[in-house]
């Protein structure tokens, strides 16, 4: 598909654009991901994308940053994370030596009021600006920036309801400062990987899009971009051969990383195609759970190479004929035309 040449610093005239500038940057998204970044771009509207680990949530945010020349600001989420981890906390240790030098001066010769120090202690100076703060209150002249909070399903509920109001009015307020409100709101890109469902609040505020692990082809783009080093003919047999574990019913199918680091690591040993011999010495690759690898092996690894040979094979056959009978539609074209 013919695709613009992407602007430079994030903006875009449509889905088009955003999936050029995205492949630009190192990430090939299908149309409905390149649509929905789209929207929450020129809305300004939080994203929040949900999938299967390894099928490229986090990766979108990074990229966007890159794109857009603008600073990640990252929370990642766990059971217990609060307010002091995500938005704001005040740096005791520099408190307390302030206090101390302000007590020598009061001891020496009558230094500064013990009402003057308490308002110092509380004041910009001392205030450490996590992630949402600092997305929040990001300076106007630049980028305005990418917010990734990423595996919200990790938190508690309290923490979602924090999130769900800051991203209602794009306001912290920090009670001995007052309130900051970003004046330009932040790209946010909210990833889960579905352990728990989401608020519906949460979802309501978001423009929302599940990621499905990618098709064939595009896997096997992904992986010639990722990973030069792997040899056009492996990346068609690896990503064949993981289309096909994904459909063995793993507790962990593996993910876009999975079939990178496992071409990666074929091509480190030397493989150029795939066989029994080296799918079965590298599976650990692709598969990271015991019963998972022995569910792949019942499945039989020799039946996996073979079929992914070929399914690689007869796929290569089938654009190069689709490439040859466009390009003779092309020739004919331009025979009536000329
Ligand atoms: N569409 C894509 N284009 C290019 N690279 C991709 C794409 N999807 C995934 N990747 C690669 O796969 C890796 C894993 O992606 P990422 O970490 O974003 O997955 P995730 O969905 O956040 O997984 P998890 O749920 O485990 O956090 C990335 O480092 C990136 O290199
Ligand atoms: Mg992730």
């Amino acid at each position: 598909m013919a695709e613009r040449s992407p602007g430079a610093s994030g903006e875009a005239a449509g889905p088009d654009d955003v999936r050029g500038a995205l492949r630009a940057h190192g990430y090939l998204a299908d149309e409905g991901l390149a649509t929905v970044v789209f929207l929450a771009l020129a809305l300004r509207r939080p994203l929040l994308l949900e999938g299967e680990a390894g099928v490229g949530k986090t990766e979108v945010a990074k990229v966007l940053a890159r794109w857009r020349g603008s600073e990640l600001l990252r929370v990642q989420c766990y059971e217990g994370i609060d307010v002091s981890q995500a938005v704001y906390e005040w740096d005791y240790a520099r408190q307390l030596l302030h206090l101390r030098a302000a007590e020598a001066l009061a001891e020496g010769h009558g230094g500064p009021a013990l009402a003057t120090v308490e308002d110092e202690l509380y004041s910009e100076r001392f205030l450490v600006r996590r992630p949402l703060l600092a997305a929040i209150a990001a300076p106007v002249d630049q980028p305005s920036p990418v917010l990734l909070i990423d595996e919200v399903d990790r938190a508690d509920d309290e923490f979602e309801a924090f999130l769900l109001e800051v991203l209602s009015d794009y306001s912290v307020t920090v009670p001995e400062l007052g309130t900051f409100h970003a004046v330009v709101p932040p790209v946010v890109v909210i990833t889960s990987n579905r352990t728990r469902d989401v608020a519906d609040a949460l979802k309501r505020r978001c423009l929302y899009h599940w990621v499905e692990h990618p098709d064939f082809e595009r896997e096997v783009e992904i992986v010639t971009v990722r990973a030069p080093e792997v040899v056009p003919v492996l990346a068609r047999q690896v990503a064949a051969a993981v289309e096909r574990i994904r459909t063995l019913g793993l507790y962990k199918p593996p993910g876009v990383a999975e079939t990178i680091d496992w071409a990666q690591a074929l091509a480190a040993l030397g493989v150029r195609e795939l066989d029994e011999a080296s799918v079965a010495a590298t599976l650990g690759a692709a598969v990271k759970y015991k019963e998972d690898a022995e569910r792949v092996r019942e499945a039989g690894i020799a039946a996996l190479a073979r079929a992914a040979v070929e399914r690689a094979g007869v796929e290569r056959a089938g654009v190069e004929r689709a490439g040859v009978e466009r390009a003779g539609v092309e020739r004919t074209g331009v025979e009536r035309t000329g």
